[in-house]
């Protein structure tokens, strides 16, 4: 079996996103005695070209240090302030400073050097995420003919949202030297699709540009899952059972209503903090039965979006409790930290509503965790966006538009008040949902369409 060696801008260990995905792809990389490739988490004056490699929660990893500038073009900049708003069709949020694009190719060109030394030529080659869309190129044109796939985790954007982005033709050229594109839904390789086949010379770019030839590219949707009978085992360990045990006190017989997301403008949060207090506004009698607990770890806090949408939701979880909170009711708890995921797994298995409304997210992985963590007797309701990736997945959560804050609170009060025997008949529909779209299945289904002999493929151009 050929080995395997994973890219991507965080590394194990960094990171809830980076540890995901490292349980995910650990037993992988141990049976293909592979490594993981990454940034340091270092800003330096001048970066080491080569990598230093270490182990790190038993997966042998590789990292590069970055510079401080290099590192604010690449990751705040392009990939955060560009890439990122424009795949989740926000341009009004996007910051277009071309010049960032340079620190972005500089930095996956460095990546490239970097790993160059470490790659046999058998070696099948993983880069996820948008932060990498270019490595593929760079590592051909070091005379790399491995095979190379990339997975994007985010959605693929319209073609207009695309053709805002400065360079987009050169990154779509970037694309199609991969010989894997993964995709988390449908949607996204229609997008995709509809891009390929219709592309014509782009007047933003400046310079008409001639078609990209995806002929050697394959693009497919792996929609990307969890550990459903890990996170069931977690949801009754005995860390769980601690958080679920304090919070079950601080309850008493309300209902929970929960929410988890990085703070982040695409997840809905200011729509979300709406739709409940149009639930409460609504409906007198659920007053002081039920809580809404929101987590929501910072993200991204440099990037001026994101300390916008901050004080966005500051301001109006401040407004609704102003407006319903009692001296011994409050209706909602808003914490701004990260739990770890035992702490999180009890909370989901208390939670009689699991509120998933993101404006558009490439797949939303709480929605799998959280019906990976019912209690399977009496289940709770999960309430999703039709724009997460998950909603290809979960067509029996109550699938909601996220834009619609009426909608939304009509399906928070349909969860609340849901009878037992359709809560179970719904959650075991979720469930073989989750269980179908395993983390495990994922990589591995992934993974052999890349290589599948497990053999390197041909060579690529
Ligand atoms: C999303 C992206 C990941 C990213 C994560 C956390 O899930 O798809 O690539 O790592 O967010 O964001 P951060 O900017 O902290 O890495």
């Amino acid at each position: 079996m050929s080995r395997l060696i994973v890219v991507s801008n965080r590394t194990p260990g960094k990171g809830p996103a980076a540890g995901g995905l490292a349980v995910a792809l650990r037993k992988t990389l141990a049976e293909r005695d592979g490594f993981w490739f990454g940034w340091s988490g270092r800003l330096v004056d001048r970066p080491d070209s080569e990598a230093v490699f270490e182990d790190i929660e038993g997966i042998k990893v590789g990292k590069i240090d970055l510079t401080r500038d290099d590192h604010h073009a690449y990751y705040a900049g392009f990939s955060n302030s560009i890439l990122w708003p424009s795949f989740h069709l926000r341009l009004d949020l996007a910051t277009i400073e071309g010049h960032w694009y340079e620190g972005y190719r500089r930095v996956n060109a460095q990546f490239a050097q970097a790993l160059l030394p470490h790659i046999a030529p058998d070696d099948v080659i993983w880069v996820h995420d948008y932060h990498m869309i270019p490595l593929a190129s760079e590592l051909r044109h070091l005379g790399i003919n491995n095979r190379i796939g990339f997975y994007l985790h985010i959605p693929f954007p319209t073609v207009d949202a695309l053709y805002a982005i400065p360079h987009h033709n050169e990154l779509m050229r970037d694309l199609s030297r991969y010989d894997l594109i993964g995709m988390q839904a449908n949607r996204d390789v229609s997008a995709f699709t509809e891009f390929a086949d219709h592309q014509s010379p782009s007047t933003l770019s400046g310079s008409p540009l001639k078609s990209v030839d995806f002929s050697r590219t394959e693009v497919a949707a792996f929609p990307i899952g969890s550990d459903p009978e890990a996170f069931a085992r977690l949801a009754v360990s005995p860390a769980a059972t601690k958080m679920v045990r304090r919070m079950e006190r601080a309850l008493g017989d309300q209902a929970l209503v929960l929410g988890v997301d990085r703070l982040d403008y695409s997840k809905g949060l200011p729509q979300r903090v709406e739709a409940y207090e149009k639930l409460l506004a609504n409906n007198a009698s659920l007053r002081r039965q039920v809580h809404l607990l929101q987590v929501a770890p910072p993200s991204r806090d440099t990037i001026k979006e994101y300390q916008e949408t901050s004080d966005t939701l500051d301001a109006m979880v401040g407004r609704l409790m102003g407006r319903f909170a009692e001296p011994d009711w409050q209706p909602v708890t808003y914490v701004k930290r990260a739990y770890g995921q035992p702490s999180l797994a009890g909370l989901y298995r208390l939670a009689r509503v699991g509120l998933v409304t993101p404006l558009r997210d490439g797949m939303n992985l709480v929605a799998h965790e959280y019906v990976a963590s019912q209690d399977p007797h009496d289940p709770g309701v999960l309430v999703l966006s039709r724009f997460a990736g998950a909603a290809e997945i979960f067509e029996d959560a109550l699938l909601v538009n996220p834009f619609d804050t009426d909608e939304t609170a009509e399906a928070l009060r349909l969860a609340l008040n849901m009878p037992i025997e359709e809560r179970r008949h719904r959650w075991e529909r979720l469930m073989a949902g989750a269980h179908d779209h395993s983390v495990d299945r994922w990589a591995e289904s992934y993974l052999s369409r890349l290589a599948p002999t497990g053999q390197n493929g041909q060579p690529a151009p």
